[in-house]
């Protein structure tokens, strides 16, 4: 496994640096670079070591199994069984912020870690122009968990994802701010498809395509990672808050008093894509507590009500 430096470098994603985040990935090393929902912290699918090394920096459970980054939707038929409801969903939403869990084929050659020995892999094709350069440019699986500590914020910059994990992976490529801001939905297709997590890709937008989802309202979300309390900052986290302490960092929606807005304007794409950044930044202010203004629990805000319950759910110590 090559080493990680005691500062992990944060290259740009100019020709040079994709040179150097391919030749990181194609030694077995770590790499985290940005995807349109968060950033991940990539490594090669097919290398056993590579990928004990991405829970090592996270510090993540072995049993929660990664996603599995691809070009496009011909690059994941190598990895899963397909169907035409695959096909259909891959049309209708790739490249784009939604994770296929798929029967894993036997001829895939990925690292067992990767699936925490499920006989299933979730498969994504991002969007974001960096992460399909890299993906091109290395033409192979990138096993790629959101990077940043197990248990906390998802990073939605370059900074947050040195801020949790510098010194513990081998380089960051550089890809801006995050526009989605919330990780993939997470469906496993089938009759019925299941919604294994909410993100921006909604079910109302899913349906026409599968039918009626499981767990879209049952609330029962079932991906083995999805533990109670996750996404969780230093603060604890106080919800619905409709009226404010002065011991708290307040964190609004909407036209309300507050000392950042989700969005003034109270657009859920919009609030969606600052959620993460500004749990980061109410964080790093000290405060003890920050109260959160309700979310419509409509559209995107399926999600971020989801994050925000499991940012506010009692931590395990
Ligand atoms: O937007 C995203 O999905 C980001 C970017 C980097 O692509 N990735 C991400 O990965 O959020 P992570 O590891 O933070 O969350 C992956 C989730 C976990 O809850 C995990 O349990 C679930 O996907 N998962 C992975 N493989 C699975 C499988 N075979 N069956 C069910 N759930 C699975
Ligand atoms: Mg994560």
């Amino acid at each position: 496994m090559p080493d990680t430096p005691a500062l992990t470098p944060l290259w740009p994603a100019d020709a040079a640096g994709l040179d150097r985040a391919v030749a990181v990935l194609r030694s077995g090393g770590t790499l985290a670079f940005a995807t349109e929902t968060v950033y991940g912290l990539g490594a090669d699918a097919r290398d056993a070591a590579a990928v004990a090394a991405i829970f090592e920096a996270k510090a993540r459970p072995g049993f929660n199994p990664l996603i599995v980054h691809v070009a496009d939707a011909l690059a994941a038929q190598d990895l899963v069984h397909w169907s035409p409801q695959a096909e259909a969903l891959a049309q209708a939403f790739w490249p784009g912020p939604l994770t296929m869990v798929l029967p894993l084929r036997a001829d895939a050659g990925i690292a067992r870690r990767v699936t925490a020995g499920l006989d299933t892999l979730a498969v994504r094709v991002p969007a974001h122009p960096v992460a399909q350069a890299l993906l091109r440019a290395f033409g192979g699986p990138v096993a790629a968990p959101s990077a940043n500590r197990s248990g906390q914020i998802s990073p939605t910059r370059s900074a947050h994802v040195l801020a949790g994990l510098t010194g513990r992976i081998g380089a960051v490529l550089e890809g801006g701010a995050c526009a989605v801001g919330l990780e993939s939905t997470i469906l496993a297709p089938g009759s019925p498809a299941r919604l294994l997590r909410p993100g921006t890709i909604t079910a109302a937008q899913i349906e026409p395509i599968t039918g009626l989802l499981a767990g879209a309202r049952s609330g029962v979300i079932t991906a083995p990672g999805q533990l109670a309390s996750h996404y969780a900052p230093r603060a604890a986290i106080r919800l619905n808050a409709t009226e404010w302490q002065t011991n708290e960092a307040r964190l609004g929606f909407g036209p309300v008093p507050c000392d950042l807005n989700l969005s003034a304007a109270g657009d859920l794409a919009q609030a969606a894509a600052n959620l993460f950044d500004h749990l980061h930044r109410l964080d790093a202010t000290g405060a003890q507590v920050i109260a959160v203004t309700p979310v419509p629990d409509s559209g995107e805000g399926v999600a971020i009500n989801d994050r925000l319950r499991r940012a506010a759910a009692p931590r395990e110590s």
